[in-house]
This record gives structure tokens, C-alpha cells and sequence, in this order.
């Protein structure tokens, strides 16, 4: 129908051993997905070269966001990916077991703000 956009390609990602859950669309990082769930998963460059973020795929596909992510082929084939520049493909089981929520860190960094003011 003209006029009518499209509504956009969704998929659930789930981040283990956590079990937390949240969808990431075709056209977002699982990185940015997450933190805007409010999970923070491992990272730093944020452009596929650090490798911070790497971490294994459980089940599902992704596609990356740009051509040449850092990360060797046979990584690839044992399921190692990175989330900074990978969007989901089809449903998706993460293993992270340093994620954490983004609540718990925001509270853990006022606490530290607080503790500085006194000195
Ligand atoms: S955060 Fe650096 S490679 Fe993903």
C-alpha cells in the first residue's frame, strides 16, 4: 500500500548464562541492541577491531557490518563473533558471561561519584 513502511526485520537474541532476553533488528549491531535493553556486553573500539567484545555464538547467523572484522576465519567457524559489528540474521543464543545489566553498573559508578565527593 502506498504510503505504508515496512515494519522493521526483528530477532530475539538471548544472552547466556544470564538468560536475558531482548530483540535486536536486522539493521542494528547486537552490541547497540543489547545496551539499548539495557544489558552492557564486553566492548571498546566498537568498530570490529579490539576484539573486547568477541564472544561466542551459541546458535543463530549473523552478517557483519563492515568487511573485514577482526576475526580469523577459523574463530568464525568455531562460532566466535563479534557483537559490535555483527547484526542478527536469525534468532540468537549469545554466550557472555561478563555481561552485565546496564541498572547495575549506572548504580556502581553513582556510588563512586558519592564516595569521591567526600574527599
Ligand atoms: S568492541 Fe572492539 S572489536 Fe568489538
Amino acid at each position: 500500500m502506498p504510503g505504508m513502511s515496512k515494519p522493521p526485520v526483528v530477532f530475539p537474541i538471548r544472552i547466556e548464562p544470564a538468560g536475558w532476553a531482548f530483540d535486536a533488528r536486522a539493521d542494528e549491531t547486537v552490541l547497540d541492541a543489547a545496551r539499548a535493553a539495557g544489558y552492557l556486553l564486553p566492548s571498546s573500539c566498537r568498530n570490529g577491531t579490539c576484539r573486547t567484545c568477541l564472544c561466542k555464538l551459541a546458535s543463530g547467523a549473523v552478517r557483519y557490518t563492515i568487511e573485514w572484522p577482526g576475526i580469523t576465519t577459523d574463530e568464525s567457524d568455531d562460532g566466535w563473533i563479534l557483537p559490535c559489528v555483527a547484526a542478527a540474521e536469525s534468532a540468537l543464543v549469545l554466550d557472555v558471561p561478563y555481561a552485565r545489566l546496564k541498572s547495575e553498573i549506572d548504580l556502581l559508578l553513582e556510588q563512586a561519584k558519592k564516595r569521591a565527593r567526600r574527599f
